[in-house]
């Protein structure tokens, strides 16, 4: 079976599992029991606001990647300086919005200094389409159309890939070639809740879209057997096509 965190040559994406905690021992207590299954995690608001940067280093010194959720979003200086510090902590993969603009991710890519791989976020999964025309009042806005624009706008300043939904990445693909990656959370198994996410796919369609990496956090950190709900998805991505 694929281990977590890794891309297979015949297409199935990397998986990341979110630690959304607030405390440093509940999150190495699930990359301990996680064991071998998975060598990356994702660091988010949560997690580094409540533990701080100790935590990053808790976990890579388990062995393990560290992507950097912090989706940084402010003026140039300020997110290239932020990145310098991240990059300092020998995070694999960091997060900024790519609203922040074209300065600002050239700033942040140019501070990674290619230690580091820059992702740009277009539309939280969080989004409907109405609630994207809400935020940026447009009306009957088309969110793949805003979400490929973002992502062209990302490539241009030289981030490595981008945040989407996996009903995105078609669209991305085909307008943009594979070189740029996409990384899809709202992954939800068949038949698990959605929470508040609304742009949501299964494990299996996130590797047939073309997903290059998928970030499961809920639906492994909330069932009652963490380690059998990660080999489930491991299963489904193994099997699909
Ligand atoms: O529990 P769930 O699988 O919905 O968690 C998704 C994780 O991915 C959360 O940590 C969330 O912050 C993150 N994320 C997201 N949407 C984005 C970027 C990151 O849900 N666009």
């Amino acid at each position: 079976m694929t281990q977590a965190g890794t891309r297979t040559k015949d297409g199935v994406p990397a998986v990341v599992v979110a630690l959304d905690f607030s405390d440093v021992e509940s999150a190495i207590a699930l990359v301990d029991e996680l064991g071998e299954l998975c060598r990356f995690y994702k660091i988010g608001s949560e997690l580094f606001t409540a533990a701080g940067p100790d935590v990053v280093s808790r976990v890579r010194a388990a062995g393990c990647d560290v992507m950097l959720d912090l989706k940084f979003h402010d003026i140039p200086n300020t997110v290239a300086r932020a990145v310098g510090s991240a990059r300092g902590l020998g995070v694999r993969l960091l997060t900024i919005h790519a609203a922040g603009g074209e300065a600002m991710i050239r700033a942040a890519v140019q501070a990674a200094g290619g230690e580091c791989l820059v992702f740009a976020v277009t539309v939280l999964t969080s989004l409907s389409g109405p609630d994207v025309s809400a935020v940026w009042g447009r009306e009957s806005l088309d969110v793949s159309r805003e979400v490929v624009r973002l992502a062209t706008q990302a490539r241009d300043a030289g981030a490595s890939g981008v945040v989407a939904s996996g009903s995105e990445v078609e669209a991305i693909k085909g307008s943009l070639g594979s070189a740029l990656q996409v990384l899809v959370p709202g992954v939800r198994p068949a038949g698990t809740a959605t929470g508040d996410q609304r742009r949501v796919v299964t494990p299996a369609e996130a590797r047939r879209l073309g997903a290059d990496y998928i970030v499961v956090g809920r639906a492994v950190t909330g069932s009652g057997d963490r380690r059998g709900a990660l080999e489930r998805i491991l299963r489904e991505l193994d099997s699909s096509a």
